[in-house]
């Protein structure tokens, strides 16, 4: 498929072990200009040396960049590293990046790619659920600093995306979960259809169906390719991507990014979420009660450690989505649609957080 956004559209293919596909689709790459692949220490020893001799036999001049991963080295440190080894290298003007792994090197590589020499092309090749559903699409790039996660970053269009959904075969249990998180996300705020595929698809969701799967990233990646080339930099729907995440990220921060991940936090900020919009009157209650069976029957956490209420609202207006201090919400308003709320009291959040 393809993300419409003019002289920046780029095609998304979806496939199931079929990684050496990869090279045909890397025509518009001069085989002249040196190319690197950024990873993880993890996603190296599974795939870096295939994606290497793949690339190397198509005739490509590539050479690896491994950095540790993790949140803890997604910072400037890292970045200042990469685009140093990129120097050394020889990488040119008319250079590609490859990133390859979940949502880290995904957005390092990203931003990397267009810092260095005012921007060069990168490419995603994306291993881990959420990276397939999520991060590789949009162009949203960047890094953390000590004061907050993604503080630092670039609106930057990869030129291609290449999912291979073999990748996920192995990936721990609760990366694979926190990949589904934002799954549900999607379901909730775009397409009822695909919320009730995930309803009656369960099994297959949990025994990771590679067909099951490929259906999966393909329904999600069209929805956010359809939201991003509506709103790239998040004027206004981009937006609606954010569902569970004020409170998902607050909730984070205050356990001190240790205690949930990712996935884990913005399901149960999208269960706060669903539970604040049935309160207030915007999403029925048997739509409220789907939200949460699905969450609960997929293996996802819906309630978390007894927090205090003023510290989780005031840490959800240091929020980077919330605008001098107001906080924003989205709030699902049935199954398949939701609305970003400016006008939510604070006493009506403290209600829902129990
Ligand atoms: N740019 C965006 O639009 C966007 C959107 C959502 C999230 N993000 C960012 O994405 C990051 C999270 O991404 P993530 O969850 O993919 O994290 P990640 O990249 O750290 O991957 C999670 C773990 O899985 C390992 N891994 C990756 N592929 C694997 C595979 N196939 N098999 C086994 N292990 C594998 C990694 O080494 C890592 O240990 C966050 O930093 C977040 O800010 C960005
Ligand atoms: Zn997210």
């Amino acid at each position: 498929m393809r993300v419409e956004l003019g002289d920046r559209s780029y095609e998304i293919h979806i496939g199931n072990d079929w990684l050496p596909q990869l090279i045909p689709w890397l025509d518009f790459i001069p085989r002249t200009s040196a190319m690197m692949i950024i990873t993880d220490a993890k996603v190296a020893e599974i795939a870096g040396n295939r994606v290497l001799e793949l690339m190397r036999s198509g005739g490509f001049k590539v050479e690896l960049a491994v950095f540790p991963g993790g949140e803890d080295h997604k910072n400037l440190t890292t970045v200042g590293t990469l685009t140093e080894k990129m120097v050394e290298l020889g990488l040119d003007r008319h250079s590609t990046v490859i990133a390859l792994g979940g949502g880290i090197p995904g957005d390092v590589a990203g931003f990397a790619a267009s810092i260095y020499m005012r921007g060069i092309r990168y490419i995603q090749v994306p291993t881990t659920l959420l990276a397939q559903v999520d991060s590789s699409v949009g162009g949203k790039t960047g890094v953390n600093l000590p004061q907050g996660k993604n503080l630092v970053g670039t609106f930057h269009q990869p030129s291609l995306v290449f999912i291979d959904v073999s990748f996920i075969k192995t990936l721990p249990e609760r990366e694979y979960l926190t990949g589904l998180a934002e799954v549900i996300k999607y379901g909730i705020i775009w397409d009822s259809g695909f919320f009730g595929f995930l309803e009656q698809n369960q099994s297959a969701i949990g025994s990771r169906d590679q067909e099951c799967l490929q259906q999966i990233v393909h329904r999600c990646c069209a929805i956010k390719a359809d939201i991003v080339a509506q709103d790239e930099t998040e004027g206004g729907i981009r937006a609606l991507l954010n569902l569970g995440h004020t409170f998902g990220h607050a909730l984070e921060a205050l356990t001190g990014y240790r205690r949930y991940n990712h996935g884990e936090a913005v399901a149960i900020g999208i269960v706060l979420a669903a539970r604040l919009a049935a309160e207030s009157g915007v999403l029925s209650s048997s739509d409220h009660d789907r939200i949460q069976n699905l969450i609960v029957s997929l293996g996802l956490p819906t309630s978390y450690e007894r927090l205090v209420s003023s510290d989780i609202i005031n840490q959800m207006r240091k929020d980077k989505k919330s605008v001098g201090g107001q906080l924003q919400l989205v709030l699902p308003t049935g199954i398949g649609s939701s609305q970003v709320f400016a006008n939510i009291s604070e006493s009506q959040i403290a209600r829902v957080l129990y």
